[in-house]
């Protein structure tokens, strides 16, 4: 592989306060993801996070893989220490809204990324990213939130079971991507929206509805992999990460975020 993650460029271009302050970053691993949940205690800071340019075993959602060319892609977990231990969903989906805000500004002037319920990050009607949250407790008390973040970034070509449904941010833009000021942009921004939500804003909620494919229009559910014949509307997140949907009857029913996929054609 010849195209490395340069860390000293990373670092040069990094503008946070905190967040990414502290990187480990890894020519091969299997899992960042796995790395930062196995990381003793006392090696945990929070903001921290670790990075390869060749995961071999990355994990996605629902117990899927995420596969990710080497060299081409970031493939990184952020590491979190807060204080408080509700609203995860809501972070991770703060999380997505900074890379799909970046993605609208970066990538055209038309708006043309956004989330996908529950942890999809969306270019142009394709899959360009995910996320993946995982939370380690020790006793009753949080000890650490890992976002795993994979991001479609110079890949050109994917596997066949994907390949109509894939995308990356250079093939959306027509031109290679830097990816260490592509990172270090997108995690100004994930460190901004993790103060709103720490604050608890309404704004970042409704910034993430605003953003989230379907939001106000009748879908298709699938509900713990059952497909609902009647729809629903789609009225938003709450504070507590759960969607919310209207139906027929006049009724909202809540959901959590592992429990439903929005159906589309
Ligand atoms: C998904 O869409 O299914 C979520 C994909 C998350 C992939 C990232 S890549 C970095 C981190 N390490 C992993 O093993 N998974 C996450």
């Amino acid at each position: 592989m010849n195209n490395h993650f340069d860390i000293e460029s990373f670092r040069q271009h990094l503008s946070t306060r905190w967040l990414g302050q502290s990187v480990q970053y890894f020519e091969e691993l299997e899992s960042t993801s796995s790395y930062a949940r196995e990381l003793p205690v006392r090696e945990i800071a929070h903001g921290m996070f670790c990075i390869t340019d060749n995961q071999t075993k990355g994990r996605g959602q629902y117990d899927r893989r995420w596969e990710s060319e080497p060299g081409q892609n970031l493939t990184f977990s952020l590491v979190f220490t807060p204080q408080q231990s509700a609203g995860f969903h809501v972070l991770t989906l703060a999380c997505a809204l900074a890379i799909v805000e970046h993605l609208n500004e970066f990538v055209d002037d038309q708006p043309c990324a956004c989330i996908k319920w529950p942890n999809d990050v969306m270019l142009n009607d394709k899959k360009v990213g995910g996320l993946l949250t995982e939370s380690i407790f020790s006793g009753n008390k949080l000890g650490r939130l890992i976002i795993g973040i994979g991001l479609n970034v110079n890949q050109r070509e994917f596997s066949p079971e994907v390949a109509d449904k894939a995308t990356s941010i250079s093939l959306e833009k027509g031109e290679k991507i830097d990816r260490e000021r592509l990172l270090s942009e997108i995690l100004s921004r994930i460190e901004h929206k993790y103060t709103l939500w720490q604050q608890k804003q309404k704004d970042l909620l409704k910034a993430i509805n605003r953003n989230i494919e379907g939001y106000g229009q009748w879908v298709q559910l699938k509900v713990d992999g059952q497909l609902l014949e009647e729809t629903y509307k789609m009225l938003g997140i709450n504070e507590q990460g759960q969607l919310l949907m209207l139906n027929h009857e006049g009724g909202i029913e809540s959901f959590s975020y592992e429990q439903i996929r929005i159906v589309s054609d």
